[in-house]
């Protein structure tokens, strides 16, 4: 972590565990073409409000209220099954106006630009694939819809995911932080332009951090545009 990320990065993890401070990256690019294969059979699907309570079996931590606003708030939830029907993995994305649960702010991706989170494999299906195949499966989902740009927010010391967004070509963007102090959250946003200054800024403070960070003109932050 200290090696990767430097002195900041420790002090940040330190103040997140106080509850003072979140930091996450972001992290995008285009909706491209994948063709990963998980290395076990998969079928992918939605989740509808029927599979709630099979996805709380996957996620014991997720609140089932929680899920099926998310689903009335319009969230897609794609979720792959193993060759006998159990739900293995799961991913979420959605736009408009999203809170970023770990940070307690909203951000609001908008012009085409999907917002991805959630995304979880069962430990016992870990490195087989699963996610890069589901996230196959999510790619062509997405363009089907006409979006062409995804970002995500990762917790810099969440390695794996890391290395997996690198690997497909998300660069990180910038970051999306807040503060929490005696009731009041300051929420910041900032995204770069190839290393040049930050080209959008944006950063609100509020006593519920309920006014969103604003996503938008991304393929001028290093993220192309699909030719
Ligand atoms: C991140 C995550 C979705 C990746 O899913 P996956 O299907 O295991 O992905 P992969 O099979 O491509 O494996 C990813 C890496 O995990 C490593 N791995 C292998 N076995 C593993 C195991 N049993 N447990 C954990 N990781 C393992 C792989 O070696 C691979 O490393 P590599 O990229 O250097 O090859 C999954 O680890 C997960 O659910 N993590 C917890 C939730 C999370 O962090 N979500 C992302 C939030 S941004």
């Amino acid at each position: 972590m200290l090696r990767d990320f430097g002195v900041w990065a420790l002090c940040a993890q330190i103040l997140g565990w106080a509850g003072v401070y979140r930091l996450l990256l972001v992290v995008g690019g285009a909706v491209s073409v994948m063709d990963d294969r998980a290395k076990i059979p998969l079928q992918f699907g939605e989740l509808t409000g029927d599979d709630v309570g099979e996805y709380c079996v996957l996620r014991p931590d997720a609140d089932p209220q929680v899920i099926r606003r998310r689903l009335f708030d319009g969230h897609q939830c794609l979720i792959a099954r193993s060759e006998d029907g159990e739900m293995v993995a799961n991913l979420w994305f959605g736009s408009g106006r999203i809170k970023v649960d770990f940070a307690g702010c909203y951000i609001e991706p908008r012009s085409k630009c999907m917002y991805l989170y959630d995304e979880y494999v069962a430990e016992h299906y870990r490195g087989l694939g699963v996610a890069g195949g589901l996230e196959t499966y999510r790619n062509q989902y997405l363009q089907e819809q006409g979006i062409i740009l995804v970002v995500g927010a990762v917790w810099p010391g969440n390695h794996i995911s890391l290395n997996r967004t690198r690997k497909r070509d998300y660069p990180e963007l910038g970051s999306v932080s807040a503060w929490k102090i005696f009731g009041w959250t300051h929420s910041r946003l900032s995204l770069r332009d190839n290393g040049y200054p930050p080209l959008i800024q944006a950063a609100y403070s509020s006593k519920d951090g309920s006014r969103a960070l604003p996503i938008e003109r991304l393929e001028g932050a290093g993220v192309k545009r699909p030719a």
